[in-house]
């Protein structure tokens, strides 16, 4: 896809599709007001008939008059009031998704109604908006499928225009550039996670990391199973050794061993693969089982992210861990009671086998910081409890120390990507005691989300977050800017927080 940022006026540029984002209610003066006087009128009538509401990424389609565009498409970016960044990028998602199934090559967004609310100026939206295409376009029914065969595939586009008047056409094409490079690595990310259990084990997905790492020049590692006994990694392994498919721990580095970024962090991401979490002999109920073969979008969000860094600013010290496991009921499987050692030498007794992200994830951060690793951010499908919460648009986070913490989400506010902080209340970790070991891995259903953090904690020694996505990794139904499955959340979190260490 061509991407150009130019500076003309709306009603002057040529393309299939010519974008209106529409602010709050709008008034028709200046170019807003000549677009609709070169429509006929016709802008003014939708808002009239009640077309044009405020309601966030609503959007019609109207006939272009005097206006060089084929075609007009209107899109709600809501209230004044309420615009942040996060509606610009879905403002740009939901154009293009809007246009699934139409014939579409060359799309042009008008910035300027964004561009005049939002902190950041017109820089800010280009690189959100182009971002959100390239997202928006994403469709998890052209995976196994050819895009033509879905008639309501979003349109591969030739051409996206960003219409900025005024602006310094430079800057605002670098920025649209990074957007679209990080939305590339969110689908990316989504890929990988829609792809289903029978096509991706734990041996595939650490492949698929192979090919990332050819491809970005970047360090691999993948440890298998003898290894991983030779370690020590017993909470590792004792999920993944009821499958035929045997667990890999996949280990990625951009720049060189335990080198430090430009903050003085060797920062590690760490994200959970479980390549389908039947839920073992603690096994699920058949409703929405087949969902659990989304229980990798940890790990492929770390795979995805570690690329996209090296995209963007290649050498950036970066450590990527991702634990693949499948989670299955078997005669290999470990039972609920059985005792296991951690890699940093806690013994832990797995009274719950469906429990079983926070026991690979344990192992994985402590070889993260024998690696090196000074600062962690895990990302996982970790508990329903986090979705019972926050439902699907707000990701729950924990982090310890307070500062960390806030600096993973400076780093979210700039990915546009919503979390709220959970508390890791020190008083509860006495419920997590065992009668056999120094921790059990579940307990009571009371406090559940806080005690997933809890346990998580005592697995690592320095700065460390975790962002538990498992009401926000994919989507059920789908929005007016994405399509059901995998969402991409918080790749761009890890990204930004990743290059915030780039070295000049
Ligand atoms: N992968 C699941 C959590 C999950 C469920 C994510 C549904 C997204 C949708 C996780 O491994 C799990 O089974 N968690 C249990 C923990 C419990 C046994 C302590 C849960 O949340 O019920
Ligand atoms: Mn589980
Ligand atoms: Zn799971």
């Amino acid at each position: 896809m061509q991407l150009r940022v130019v500076t003309d006026q709306p009603w002057d540029v040529k393309a299939d599709v010519l974008a209106i984002p529409i602010v709050g209610e709008p008034a028709f003066d200046g170019p807003l007001g000549e677009l609709n006087r070169r429509t006929g009128g016709e802008l003014a009538a939708l808002a009239a008939f009640g077309e044009l509401r405020a309601k966030r990424f609503t959007s019609s389609v109207a006939a272009p008059g005097e206006v060089a565009a084929g075609r007009i498409l209107t899109v709600s970016a809501g209230e004044k009031a309420g615009l942040d960044r996060e509606t610009v990028l879905h403002v740009g998602a939901a154009a293009e998704h809007r246009l699934g199934g139409r014939k579409v090559r060359s799309l042009a967004i008008w910035l300027t109604p964004l561009g005049d609310v939002l902190g950041g100026g017109i820089e800010a939206v280009a690189e959100l908006v182009a971002r959100g295409v390239v997202e928006g376009r994403f469709e998890p029914k052209t995976l196994y499928r050819d895009h033509d065969e879905i008639a309501t595939a979003p349109p591969i586009l030739d051409e996206l225009i960003l219409i900025a008047p005024g602006a310094d056409a430079g800057a605002a094409q670098k920025a649209a550039e990074r957007g679209v490079i990080i939305g590339e690595g969110a689908n990316h990310a989504k890929s990988l996670s829609n792809r289903s259990a029978n096509d991706v084990s734990p041996e595939v997905l650490a492949e698929e990391a192979r090919d990332v790492a050819r491809r970005h020049d970047l360090w691999i590692d993948v440890i298998e199973p003898d290894r991983a006994r030779e370690l020590g990694m017993g909470m590792f392994l004792a999920v993944g050794q009821g499958s035929d498919n045997p667990p890999r721990m996949i280990v990625m580095r951009s720049g060189g061993e335990g080198e430090r970024d430009a903050l003085d962090r060797h920062l590690a991401i760490v994200g959970k693969g479980v390549c389908f979490d039947s839920g073992g002999i603690s096994i699920k109920p058949a409703d929405r089982m087949e969902e659990m073969k989304m229980d990798k979008i940890g790990a492929c969000t770390v795979i995805a992210a570690i690329a996209t860094v090296a995209r963007l600013a290649p050498g950036t010290p970066l450590l990527a861990v991702a634990p693949a496991v499948e989670n299955m009921p078997g005669s290999h499987s470990t039972r609920p009671g059985d005792v296991v050692k951690a890699l940093n030498g806690k013994w832990v007794d797995i009274t719950n086998t469906d429990a079983e992200g926070r026991l690979i994830l344990g192992d994985a951060m402590t070889y993260a910081e024998r690696l090196g690793a000074t600062h962690i951010v895990d990302v996982a499908t970790l508990t329903g409890a986090v979705s019972r919460a926050f439902g699907h648009l707000i990701t729950g986070a924990f982090g310890t120390p307070q500062g960390w913490y806030d600096e993973v989400m400076t780093a979210a506010d700039r990915a546009a990507e919503r979390y709220w902080q959970i508390p890791l209340l020190d008083d509860y970790v006495t419920e997590m005691e065992s009668w056999y070991g120094d921790l059990q891995n579940s307990g009571t259903a009371e406090g559940s989300l806080i005690k997933s953090g809890l346990f998580l904690r005592e697995f690592r020694t320095v700065p460390w977050a975790h962002l538990d996505i498992g009401g926000t990794g994919y989507f059920r139904k789908t929005t007016p800017y994405a399509a059901r499955g995998a969402t991409g959340v918080t790749h761009a979190t890890l990204v930004e927080l990743a290059l915030a260490g780039a070295k000049a």
